[in-house]
């Protein structure tokens, strides 16, 4: 191994922190509404607002060119963008170069049966699914239009595939408390790590269908000690997730605590909508609009260049959503699905 990497860091931001890790959304489109995310009517950006395929691969190499070396492709649903794997195709090229170290996705899971092989093909090794229950009537009712067989079809075909699937679980008190060791011991079998994510006040959902309330990561973490020796792993992601293992299982559980702060000391990522506009802080409002520069100038990088790297200058220190400057409770009025997750 070299001591050199192929590409040297670049995205330093004001608090010494390299930028590695990009997190792209590619659409806003979701072909579920789950409760927590959507309204069930959601109003979606017009084509043209979206970054075109090429437009994505371009910002994304540039990126790379910068020294990100891990990207993440969000949504919505990243699998319903048509054409998305042509994108896919096009990146694998910075992971056979050596520049990308990990090309990974997060994903519903409702196309996987379709995708799965392909996106092995590309590169991908490890895809991270969003599972909340394993009842099929409790499913159609948190994602309003999901069907479970569906996804658990999408999940074995991914593993068959052999990419490695993370579940992603939001927490809901009165939802899928009771499910909790069900959802262990099921990925345990199945051999999947799983992360849980507490539920964060993001976008107007409309409050007609409130499933389930907060339910504290804190308590959850109580509950699993009553029955597992929980070790506590050092290990970080530069993200706001921690991670145990369950000694009597070996399985390694992550829990995602978007309201604490605690994390943001060692942040190592921005985010970028589908409309092209990066966010430097999952919890403020603060962004950069780059798909104008990227648009005025068709064949020369380096303004895009310029923008990012003043973008990443404006990167604040940590986020703001419990002692908020902009919304009570420190809502962030963006969805999810715009911003990915
Ligand atoms: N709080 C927590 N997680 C959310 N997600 C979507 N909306 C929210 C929210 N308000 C999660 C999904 C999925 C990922 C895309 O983001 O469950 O895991
Ligand atoms: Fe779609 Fe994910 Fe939002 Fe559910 S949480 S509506 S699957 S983007």
């Amino acid at each position: 191994m070299s001591n050199v990497a192929p590409n040297a860091p670049r995205l330093i931001d004001p608090f010494a922190r390299p930028i590695t890790y990009l997190r792209v959304s590619v659409t806003d489109r979701c072909d579920f509404r789950c409760v927590y995310c959507m309204a069930e009517n959601m109003t979606f950006l017009p084509k043209k607002e979206l970054l075109t395929l090429e437009e994505l691969d371009r910002m994304c190499s540039t990126f790379i060119g910068l020294g990100v070396e891990k990207l993440r492709i969000t949504g919505g649903e990243p699998l319903v963008r048509r054409g998305i794997m042509t994108f896919f195709d096009a990146m694998s090229r910075h992971l056979d170069s050596g520049a990308l170290r990990e090309l990974t996705l997060t994903t519903n899971g409702s196309q996987l049966e379709r995708f799965a092989s392909d996106l092995y093909a590309t590169g991908v090794r490890r895809i991270n699914v969003s599972l909340d229950t394993l009842d099929a009537a409790k499913f159609q009712r948190v994602t309003r239009w999901g069907r479970l067989d569906q996804v658990l079809r999408g999940i074995e075909a991914a593993r068959k595939a052999g990419l490695r699937v993370k579940v992603n679980t939001v927490a809901l008190k009165g939802f899928n408390e009771d499910e909790l060791f069900t959802l262990i011991d099921w990925c345990a079998r199945e051999d999947m790590d799983q992360t849980f994510i507490e539920v964060m006040p993001m976008g107007d959902i409309g409050n007609e269908d409130r499933v389930g309330q907060y339910w504290s990561l804190k308590d959850m973490r109580a509950t699993l000690a009553e029955r597992f020796t929980l070790t506590d792993l050092p290990e970080s992601t530069g993200g706001p997730a921690r991670y145990v293992r369950l000694e009597e299982t070996g399985q390694k559980i992550g829990f995602i605590t978007p309201l604490s702060h605690e994390f943001c000391e060692s942040c190592n990522r921005v985010r970028m909508t589908c409309t092209g506009e990066l966010f430097m802080c999952l919890g403020q409002e603060d962004k950069a609009s780059l798909r104008d520069v990227l648009r005025a100038h068709p064949d020369d990088e380096a303004p895009l260049i310029r923008a990012i790297e003043a973008a990443i200058l404006r990167k604040p220190e940590g986020h703001d959503f419990d002692y908020s400057r902009q919304k009570p409770d420190g809502q962030v009025s963006r969805h999810m699905s715009h911003t990915g997750g």
